[in-house]
């Protein structure tokens, strides 16, 4: 099998949609075999049997990445049916909208948004990553983790805050991780996506897309591939002095 990133085993959280899916598809393609999680057991499904009908290797785990004992039972599983975990992509997450504060100022928010959108957006993300390091080390011979975090965990936004919080919080968690796992050959990355065509969008463009559009320098906004192939070179052999990065691939948000 060729590929950048042939013969490893690769998990990913939020693989039923968006960035997730493409992500799953690219590594299947690069030779990966895939562990697509998402809370949607048919999306999930969905996306396993794109890669099937191509040739590669995955299996669908259903479960709320909130939820440390389901969590816990995702390595298991993923274990169980490919050997080990080289690559883990946390990337599951939601917008305000998912937690009714779409369009809200920081005041605004509810309490219940607020920690709803930290747990999901930021606390998962060390749930996912403790069981993933913690598995590394046993089985030995380093691994890569990428986090998504967001252009919004690198500048602030409006109407956001706390996936704005959130997100900042992702890339401070990326980079300690990867200090403190860097001699055990455990890279942990982050990847900032800009404004990306997903279904997470769909609502954020209806409300405000021209303004959006406006801070792009490239005038567009990106799509799930052009994320999904950052993820797939920090996951790779190449990227091996790469750690505790956070790489935006925005069409010049940050830089603007
Ligand atoms: N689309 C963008 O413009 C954009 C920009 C920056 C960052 N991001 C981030 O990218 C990631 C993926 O977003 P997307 O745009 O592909 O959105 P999406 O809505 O298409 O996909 C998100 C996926 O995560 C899953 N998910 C949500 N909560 C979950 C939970 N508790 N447990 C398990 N699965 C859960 C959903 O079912 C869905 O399949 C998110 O972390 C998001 O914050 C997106």
């Amino acid at each position: 099998m060729q590929g950048l990133v042939a013969g490893k085993s690769a998990l990913v959280t939020g693989g039923a949609s968006g960035i997730g899916r493409a992500t799953c598809l690219a590594l299947a393609r690069e030779g990966a075999r895939v562990a697509v999680a998402d809370q949607s057991e048919e999306g999930a499904a969905a996306t396993v049997a794109e890669i099937n009908r191509a040739g590669g290797q995955a299996i669908g785990i259903a479960l709320d990445v909130t939820d440390p004992a389901k969590v816990e039972a995702m390595m298991r599983t993923t274990v169980a049916a490919f050997g080990r975990i080289d690559c883990a992509f946390n990337n599951a997450g939601i917008s305000g909208v998912n937690v009714d504060a779409a369009g809200m100022k920081t005041a605004e928010w509810s309490e219940q948004a607020f920690d709803r959108m930290i747990e999901v957006n930021l606390k998962s993300v060390w749930l996912c990553m403790k069981q993933e390091i913690l598995l590394m080390l046993q089985q030995g011979g380093g691994g890569a983790i990428v986090n998504t975090a967001s252009v919004l965990g690198l500048v602030g936004g409006p109407f956001s805050s706390a996936y704005v919080a959130a997100k900042h919080g992702v890339v401070g968690l990326t980079k300690s991780a990867a200090i403190e796992y860097a001699e055990d050959g455990i890279r942990v990355n982050a990847v900032c996506p800009g404004y990306i065509t997903t279904p997470m969008t769909e609502d954020v463009m209806r409300r405000r897309g021209d303004q959006i559009l406006a801070k792009v320098p490239a005038r567009r906004m990106g799509e799930p591939e052009e994320i999904a192939e950052m993820v797939v070179w920090l996951c790779s052999d190449r990227a091996s002095f790469v750690t505790g990065a956070a790489y935006n691939v925005d069409g010049g948000y940050v830089a603007a």
